[in-house]
């Protein structure tokens, strides 16, 4: 039966995403006799699955009812890709019935797609990395230990950029804005006080003020671990998986270098990247351990003074753009590999949370997968209720945590396709009796800061 090309592929590619088992042998065990098509059929939508994924739910072809192909995304993917990029649909009426009511809409979205990222012809979506097909932008965080807001403003302007004023104040025609900025462009951001938003596919990697440290290249999502973790100048923190040190270095600006970071990582190559950087940054109040923070004693006297952690731990990198297309590949995420993540996540958590004086502990990762991130807070709130609830973050964005979780409104998803950032999870636990002062303290605070930024 050939129908079985594109269920036999969508098998194959399911189980490949899942690790399993690797394509070829997948494709050698399955019953289908033209293995090469086979293989090149899964291979290819494997490679393409970010761009697939986004056209299969840009056009909710899934969520139409009756439909012929039982929710089966994998089977949608590889259906589509043969429509767009391949010969059409391979000798098989069931399906090419089943499509034909979507051809319409496949070749407008795919032709929109193709005009919108500035391509020829609609086979050139296929050269473009993930982050070209969500337009990802690039985000500036100025550094506040070594110069400030209107200087770096002004340097950007000498170098031929122009700053756009916020028109709307609402998010959603904040993102309307940044999707319009055109290449010489660039605008301050709705939330983060320090850092400025420039459209996609800029590098200021050879720019003086990134050489200096004046500048930092941080995705804007990773920027809240800090922004709400948001210790006062003059406090101690742990920032216990800290390597490459965006985030703790990011801390010691919010705390203007004033207090005290413990700064752990167990990968001394890592650690030593976060040396430089601290360095680099003007940052005077770290203090480095290559060490398994999961070895240090909550109750030694050096950690005594402790209000504040940043847990950022390893992860599957699933919300990296420019790693979507490998996460959903065969070769990344596997359930075990994912498994695993989590229990080490659980376990560092709690560790944190042993910490006899710590008032606020902000959670992070830049995975997708509600295995490392409501699953994991969920989990740990169980054995620390009685000490420790979750503050709602930011409670007016939309971005929330999986439905099914019983406390997803307290937590903060980022999302590409709607905040243009990487994919992003953030929870802050606090200790139940200062909660409210806490929250209240956060929230003053960011004001204080957004004030003081519009003033520099
Ligand atoms: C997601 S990265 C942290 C990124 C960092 N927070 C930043 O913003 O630059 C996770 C880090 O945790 C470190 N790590 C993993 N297990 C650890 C452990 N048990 N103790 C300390 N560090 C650990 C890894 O070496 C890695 O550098």
């Amino acid at each position: 039966m050939v129908d079985n090309l594109y269920v036999q592929a969508a098998n194959i590619f399911t189980k490949a995403s899942a690790k399993e088992a690797s394509v070829k042998s997948l494709v050698f065990a399955s019953e289908y006799e033209n293995k090469k098509q086979l293989y090149a059929l899964v291979c290819e939508s494997l490679k393409h699955s970010y761009l697939l994924l986004h056209i299969a739910q840009a056009l909710k072809i899934l969520e139409d009812k009756p439909y012929g192909l039982f929710g089966n995304m994998a089977l949608l993917q590889v259906l589509l890709y043969d429509i767009i990029f391949g010969k059409g649909i391979h000798k098989s009426k069931r399906f090419k019935n089943t499509m034909r009511k979507y051809r319409e809409r496949i070749r407008e979205y795919t032709e929109f797609l193709t005009k919108e990222k500035g391509l020829s012809c609609v086979q050139d979506l296929l050269f473009t990395r993930s982050s070209a097909v969500t337009s990802v932008p690039k985000y500036v965080r100025v550094n506040t230990l070594k110069t400030r807001m209107k200087d770096v403003c002004k340097q950007f302007k000498e170098d031929g950029y122009r700053r756009l004023h916020r028109k709307g104040k609402d998010y959603s025609s904040f993102l309307e804005e940044v999707k319009s900025l055109k290449s010489e462009e660039f605008i301050r951001d709705i939330h983060i006080p320090s850092l400025i938003v420039f459209p996609p596919g800029i590098d200021f990697h050879e720019h003086p003020l990134y050489k200096s440290g004046e500048i930092i290249l941080q995705d804007k999502a990773s920027c809240f671990s800090s922004q709400i973790l948001c210790p006062p100048e003059g406090s101690t923190v742990i920032d216990c998986c800290a390597a490459p040190g965006n985030k703790t270095t990011h801390l010691a600006s919010l705390m203007n270098n004033s207090g005290k970071i413990f700064a752990f990582d167990m990968d001394a190559e890592r650690l030593k990247i976060l040396e430089k950087f601290v360095q680099k940054s003007g940052t005077e109040i770290v203090e480095s351990f290559c060490k398994d923070f999961l070895t240090t004693n909550p109750n030694d006297p050096k950690f005594q003074q402790v209000e504040y952690i940043l847990v950022d731990p390893s992860c599957s990198g699933s919300g990296i753009v420019s790693r979507l297309d490998e996460a959903i590949d065969s070769t990344e995420t596997s359930k075990h590999r994912l498994k695993k993540l989590s229990r080490f996540q659980i376990s560092i958590l709690k560790h944190a949370l042993c910490f006899p004086n710590v008032k606020k502990v902000v959670y992070s990762t830049c995975s997708i997968f509600v295995e490392e991130n409501e699953e994991v807070v969920e989990e740990v709130i169980k054995h620390f209720q009685d000490k420790f609830s979750f503050t709602e973050i930011m409670p007016d964005f939309t971005g929330r945590g999986a439905s099914s979780y019983p406390n997803s409104h307290h937590f903060i998803r980022w999302s590409t396709d709607e905040d243009l950032t990487n994919g992003f999870f953030v929870a802050c636990f606090e200790r139940r009796i200062q909660n409210e002062d806490n929250t209240q303290n956060f929230t003053k605070d960011l004001q204080n800061r957004k004030r003081k930024h519009s003033n520099d």
